[in-house]
């Protein structure tokens, strides 16, 4: 009985297919992967990827993995020692939801957001000699005191990194 249990437990979550069988031009599934978002994942992401408490969505890049099934994997499993769980939903489901995905995606590539340093009008030189100064020594790879920030806009919003340095006072 406890095996099946867990057959069962794990059939929830079990990814038959490598690739997404829907496309962007599939309306339907496109509608109802936007609907499961908004009730599971706008919280934390923004229902534009970007908002929500600042885990970023709206850029192509993916620091887990940008294939179909390593997105999937990230959606269902959740990523291991961060605040994203994993979500006991029908194969079917993540599939639209990562279509929906696809579509924050597009939409990002359009406005040019995370591939542009200067799309805020910041200046990334200056930018670059403060973080020297003021934030290397606890935030890069070789140091233990802090997180390493080298793919920090790929995983925050523009938004979130301003406030966090603005409670920081920098
Ligand atoms: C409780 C907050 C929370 C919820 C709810 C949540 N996420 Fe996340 N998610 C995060 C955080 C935080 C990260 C960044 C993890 C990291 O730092 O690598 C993340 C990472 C991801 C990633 C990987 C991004 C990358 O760069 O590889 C994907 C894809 C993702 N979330 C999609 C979703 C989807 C789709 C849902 C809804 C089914 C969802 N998340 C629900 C907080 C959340």
């Amino acid at each position: 009985m406890r095996l099946l249990l867990v057959l069962l437990a794990l059939g929830a979550n079990a990814q038959t297919r490598e690739t997404n069988p829907y496309a962007l031009t599939d309306r339907d599934a496109l509608a109802t992967g936007r609907k499961l978002y908004s009730f599971y994942c706008v919280f934390c992401h923004g229902m534009d990827g970007a908002s929500g408490r600042g885990a970023q969505l709206a850029s192509p890049y993916r620091k887990h993995g940008s294939s179909d099934r390593e997105v999937y994997r990230s959606i269902a499993d959740g990523v291991p020692g961060t605040e994203m769980t994993g979500h006991p939903l029908e194969e079917d489901e993540v599939w639209k939801i990562l279509l929906f995905v696809r579509q924050i995606e597009q939409n990002a590539l359009g406005r040019g957001q995370g591939c542009r340093a200067d799309a805020s009008g910041g200046d990334p030189v200056k930018g670059a000699a403060v973080f020297q100064n003021a934030c290397r020594n606890c935030n890069s790879a070789a140091s233990r005191l802090g997180p390493d920030l080298a793919a920090i806009g790929a995983t925050r919003s523009r938004e979130h990194l301003r406030e966090s340095m603005r409670m920081s006072q920098i």
